[in-house]
């Protein structure tokens, strides 16, 4: 393990809070990615850009592994919210994942996916929730039998999934782009509307930018020296969470 900055290492060093010099780069990578958001949009507008990639349902794979098979029953005792939120991370990241060709693990993915918010129902232990939540994923793929490399990746990839870009190897920078799609709309309109219509269709997102909210700003205002922290009061996360939800309900509208 140790992918750098909001790997598994960095969060035992810094116990999960950022330096000035991370803040700075982080803003630096946010701005870009808020940037690389709004020119797709503004193409799209102008009838330009690359076209989107349509993939249904059925064709992301689903592996029904044991793992899986625990990760899957965990995930069940989450609140609502959290239970849809993770499973379209899987179908977004996956999607993605198909979309640029890429080699990717589909339970290593789908773990990941479905454990990667275990912190954020919790608020003991370690102050940065992508971490606590590492922790907790570890254990329980530990207890359930899995290998330490699956663990190490699995793990690695959630404590990664809060940096402001994809990082790290292929799973956990789909990890990455499938919560971003689904939180904050990042790459919203690399999907056709149709693939993002069928995730949401299946796992629909009823409260869950308002609840989510509620989540993050909870965890940053507890621990304000984390990545959580450093979104909402720097880049204004919250606010994306709402526009990006507002994304998706025309995607809604537009089908009705
Ligand atoms: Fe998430």
């Amino acid at each position: 393990m140790g992918h750098g900055f909001g790997g598994w290492r960095w969060a035992e060093k810094s116990g999960g809070a950022l330096s000035a010099g991370e803040r700075w780069a982080e803003t630096c990578r946010g701005l870009w990615s808020l940037g690389g958001a709004r020119a797709q949009r503004v193409l799209r507008a102008m009838g330009l850009g690359p076209k989107d990639f349509r993939i249904l349902l059925e064709e992301v794979p689903r592996p029904r592994t044991p793992l899986v098979q625990v990760a899957e029953a965990r995930l069940l005792q989450l609140p609502s919210h959290l239970i849809g939120h993770s499973e379209r991370t899987y179908a977004f990241g996956a999607m993605l994942g198909a979309r640029d060709g890429l080699n990717f693990d589909p339970e290593r993915l789908l773990l990941g996916a479905l454990l990667h918010d275990l912190g954020l129902a919790r608020t003991d232990g370690a102050s940065c929730f992508a971490w606590r939540g590492a922790q907790e994923a570890a254990e329980l793929l530990r207890g359930a039998g899995g290998n330490e490399a699956l663990i190490g990746s699995v793990s690695e990839a959630i404590t990664l999934h809060l940096n402001a870009a994809p990082s790290g190897p292929v799973e956990a920078q789909l990890l990455r782009r499938g919560a971003g799609l689904d939180v904050v709309a990042d790459e919203f309109y690399v999907l056709a509307a149709a693939s993002r219509r069928e995730v949401v269709a299946k796992w629909p997102r009823g409260d869950f930018a308002k609840v989510v909210s509620a989540d993050l700003r909870g965890e940053a205002t507890r621990h304000p020296e984390t990545r959580v922290g450093f979104l909402c009061h720097q880049l204004g996360f919250t606010r994306l969470i709402h526009r990006a939800d507002r994304m998706f309900l025309r995607d809604q509208e537009v089908e009705a």
